[in-house]
């Protein structure tokens, strides 16, 4: 039916201009400039052209993600020097106008189609480093008021690269933290009194994925949904990637509720403080997986001990919130706290909550 395809078509173009926007508000022009290009001249003389403009799902950014999906692709291609000649209109080489990045992207697309394919086939997977400033502040929290080392349970850990944080080393608002002769430091910018000064002492540390990613056989892939104009993201990652390859965390395949119930059935160490948290995951959850979830750390919750407590340390953005926050909920008493509200990507972060909690 020509109208409904107008429509789908319509829809895309759409997703494309969106996520341009988004990419201008998170930082990286180039990217804009690239979703704004193909929002508009994407046309059907190449399949894979044709493919992303007749795409028979939900093509936007907290769907398919398929602008993110082509970007990625044609990121991957410059990468690996295979993008005939795209790679001259990529950072670090300055901005190109419009008409002239068109030209070259079309080329790719014509004579890169069966390279370019599996791109568009698997939504884009990101382990976000930059969170783990964040993490580390709120297990910060967790020690200094419990004073136990932490065995730590992420949901939806991706290539697990923020499970390792205690392996780079932090600036958080002056207080230093992790490990000092880390060849990956984080220094976000912080506002507000600096985080509880507790002695993070990880005892163990393992993860589930729908999805996990191998911190070395999808290197490449990572590293190409980093957006081409964000050096320092791009050499954060490239830093984690490369500590993780050494030694990878464990990270199960797996729904995220049906793993964590196994895991808080296992008996908790004695002395140990179980630590479930995860970051950018929990809105990906499908309802059913969310609400297992809740119920089984308030029945956990309920039987924790003060000689085996449990915390839940989220980094999410709520229904109800503009921004993302990072929350902590511990146990035996059940409480909940607001600790700090931040960038997405951990870059920029407001503390909230006092010193002493
Ligand atoms: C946006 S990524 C964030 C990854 C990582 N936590 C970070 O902050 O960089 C969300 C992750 O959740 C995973 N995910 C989505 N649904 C899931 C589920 N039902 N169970 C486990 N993981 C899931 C995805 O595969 C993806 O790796």
């Amino acid at each position: 039916v020509p109208g409904s395809a107008n429509k789908r078509e319509a829809a895309v173009r759409a997703a494309f201009a969106s996520q341009a926007e988004w990419a201008e508000r998170l930082g990286s022009p180039f990217t804009a400039l690239l979703c704004a290009t193909l929002a508009s001249r994407l046309d059907r003389e190449t399949q894979i052209g044709r493919r992303v403009l007749d795409w028979p799902g939900r093509p936007e950014a907290v769907a398919d993600a398929l602008a993110l999906r082509l970007c990625g692709g044609l990121h991957g291609l410059v990468r690996r020097g295979d993008s005939l000649g795209l790679a001259a209109f990529y950072p670090p080489h300055p901005a190109p106008d419009e008409a002239r990045l068109w030209a070259a992207i079309e080329r790719t697309l014509r004579q890169c189609g069966e390279a370019l394919r599996p791109w568009l086939d698997s939504a884009p997977q990101t382990n976000e480093v930059g969170r783990s400033a964040l993490l580390m502040a709120g297990l910060m929290a967790v020690a200094q008021r419990f004073a136990l080392p932490l065995d730590l349970l992420e949901l939806g850990a991706s290539a697990g690269l923020n499970l390792l944080l205690d392996r780079y080393f932090y600036d958080l608002g002056g207080v230093a933290a992790g490990d000092p002769a880390s060849p990956l430091g984080l220094a976000p910018e912080w506002k507000g009194p600096p985080p509880p000064a507790g002695e993070v002492a990880v005892a163990s540390r393992s993860g589930v994925d729908l999805r996990p990613m191998d911190p070395r056989r999808d290197r490449e892939r990572l590293l190409a949904y980093v957006w081409p104009d964000q050096p320092a993201r791009l050499a954060r990652i490239e830093a984690a990637l490369a500590i993780a390859a050494a030694d990878p965390p464990a990270v199960e395949r797996g729904d995220a509720a049906a793993w964590l119930d196994t895991r808080l059935a296992e008996p908790s160490a004695a002395g140990h403080v179980r630590v479930v948290l995860h970051s950018v995951a929990f809105q990906y959850f499908p309802a059913a997986t969310q609400a297992h979830i809740r119920a089984a750390m308030e029945a956990a919750g309920a039987a924790a001990g003060s000689a085996a407590p449990l915390a839940w340390l989220r980094f999410e953005k709520l229904e109800q919130d503009e921004k993302y926050s990072l929350r902590l909920r511990v146990w035996p008493d059940g409480s909940d706290r607001l600790l700090a509200w931040s960038h997405p990507h951990g870059s920029a972060i407001r503390w909230v909550a006092d010193a002493q909690g």
